[in-house]
Formats: C-alpha cells, sequence, structure tokens
C-alpha cells in the first residue's frame, strides 16, 4: 500500500480489461480516483466503475478513442470540469493491426502510430497544465517488441519504439517541473489483444518453460509496478523503462 496516493486522480486509458483494468483497481485500492478510459466496450467500462465504486472507491467510466486528437480534447475537458486536476497518467492503451509488417498499409501505420505512440504526448500536453500540485507521473506501457521481431506484432513495434524514445524525451523535458516519466516494459501476457497476434498462445506455452518464474506475466503484476512507480518510494527513478516478465528475457 502506498498510502500518499490516496486522493490522488488518475486516468488510466484502455482500462475496460487486461493491464488497464488491473492497474485502475490497484490504483483505487490506493484510494486513488480513476477514470476508466475506454474506445467501445461501455458496458465493461462501466463494470469496472462498479467494481471500483464496490471498493468504496470513486471512478468515472470516459470514452476517447487514445489515436484522435479531438476526442482527448474532449476526454481532458471533462477531467477539468470534475476534478480541475490530474495527478497520473497512464498510458496504456495500445491498437495495431496485427499481421505482417510487409502486409502493413500506410492507413495502418498512420492509425497504429497515432493510437500507439503520439497519443503519449498528445495527452501529456493536455495533462500537464492539470498537474498543478507539485507531483505529476506519467507512466507509459511497453512491450518486447519496441525492440525485438515479434513475428505478426506488424507496426505496433515501430510504435512501441516510439513511445520508449517519448517516454524518455518527456522525463527530460517534464522532470524540472516536479513530473517524473517512467514506464513498465511488460512481458507477454494472455490478454485479448495478445491473443489476437497469430502464434501467440503458443508462444505463451513456450514462454512458461523459458521464464525463470515459471509462469508467464498476470495483469496484476504489471499493476503493482505501476502503483510502485506512481508512488513516493520511486521518487528518483526518471525516463526508465522497469521490465515484468518473470524473467523471460535474461533467457536466450
Ligand atoms: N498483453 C501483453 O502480452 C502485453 C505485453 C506487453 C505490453 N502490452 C501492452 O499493454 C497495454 C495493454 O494491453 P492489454 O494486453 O491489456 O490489451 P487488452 O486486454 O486487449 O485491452 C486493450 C484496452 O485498450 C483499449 N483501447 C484499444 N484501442 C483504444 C483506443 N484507440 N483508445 C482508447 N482505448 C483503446 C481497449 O478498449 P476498447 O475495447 O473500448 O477499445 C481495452 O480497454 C498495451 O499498450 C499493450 O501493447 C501488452
Amino acid at each position: 500500500m502506498y498510502p500518499e496516493l490516496a486522493g490522488k486522480h488518475a486516468l488510466v486509458t484502455g482500462a475496460t480489461r487486461g493491464f488497464g483494468k488491473a492497474i485502475a483497481l490497484n490504483l483505487a485500492r490506493q484510494g486513488v480516483k480513476v477514470v476508466v478510459n475506454f474506445r467501445r466496450s461501455m458496458t465493461e467500462a462501466d463494470s469496472v466503475v462498479d467494481e471500483i465504486k464496490g471498493l468504496g472507491g470513486e471512478a468515472i467510466a470516459m470514452r476517447a478513442d487514445v489515436g484522435k486528437i479531438a476526442s482527448l480534447e474532449g476526454m481532458f475537458a471533462t477531467i477539468k470540469e470534475e476534478w480541475g486536476q490530474l495527478d497520473i497518467l497512464v498510458a496504456n492503451a495500445a491498437f495495431g493491426v496485427p499481421g505482417n509488417l510487409m502486409e502493413a498499409t500506410p492507413k495502418y501505420w498512420d492509425i497504429t502510430l497515432a493510437a500507439s505512440a503520439r497519443s503519449l504526448l498528445d495527452m501529456s500536453k493536455l495533462a500537464v497544465p492539470l498537474m498543478n500540485n507539485n507531483y505529476g507521473r506519467i507512466i507509459s506501457i511497453t512491450s518486447d517488441g519496441g525492440q525485438l521481431v515479434i513475428p505478426g506484432y506488424g507496426v505496433v513495434g515501430a510504435a512501441k519504439a516510439a513511445l520508449e524514445s517519448v517516454t524518455r524525451g518527456l522525463a527530460y523535458e517534464l522532470g524540472p517541473k516536479g513530473i517524473v516519466v517512467n514506464g513498465v516494459l511488460a512481458g507477454l501476457a494472455n490478454t485479448k489483444s495478445a491473443r489476437s497476434i497469430p502464434g501467440a498462445v503458443d508462444v505463451m506455452d513456450h514462454a512458461k518453460f523459458h521464464t525463470p518464474l515459471g509462469r508467464i506475466v498476470e495483469p496484476e503484476d504489471i499493476a503493482k509496478v505501476v502503483a510502485f512507480l506512481a508512488s513516493e518510494q520511486a521518487d528518483m527513478i526518471c525516463g526508465h523503462f522497469v521490465t515484468v516478465d518473470g524473467g523471460r528475457n535474461i533467457v536466450g
């Protein structure tokens, strides 16, 4: 538990399921008020809000496509109206069409890069004016695909590489304002988007046998590290990615 987080305000993008849902619930357990962002899955977003309220927490579901600036502007205007402030931004949502890179069209490239990389910059520009209490945290979520080839990952790998670069750039530019920017590099987890990558389920089975800790990642593993990065325990970590993969990456 991180008692210093109680009463803070967070936006978690893509919080209807998978990592985002676990992150939103775990922040709520710390007493953080949470915007549960979604793009399409309103029923799931409402059920995450209900779950948070069931824990005694506060949450609001807000629709926005993170790949569209006007949509983000609308969501941030509502956050300003409702709360007047934002302390924690978790850029979790990503979108990409799985398949081979050679089959990716310019349209897929634009949509993927906008939703999975540019969104971090667009949201940071909107979030920073609301981070006005000598505290601010921006946390992005990346994967091995930013550095390594994941077959079938399409252009998401390029988006993750861009996201990582933007994370470091923001850490440099916003650090002097007291806003700390970091990321989590997550290992493979059995979520809806991971299952959509061709061959991913076989890779998951294989990963279990090559992971020192004997299992693949669960969303809650990522949620714990996000809360840590938001807490004062992580005050001096800046511009880095914490790898959460059970040790998978240390095995060749
Ligand atoms: N799962 C893995 O193995 C793994 C590994 C490393 C990193 N990651 C990263 O972790 C993050 C979360 O992935 P996940 O596996 O938890 O995915 P997931 O379970 O499929 O959930 C994706 C979430 O993102 C939302 N979303 C998709 N496009 C959006 C958009 N344009 N605007 C707003 N929300 C949008 C979805 O909401 P709607 O249904 O409403 O669209 C959903 O809530 C992603 O950045 C992913 O790249 C995942």
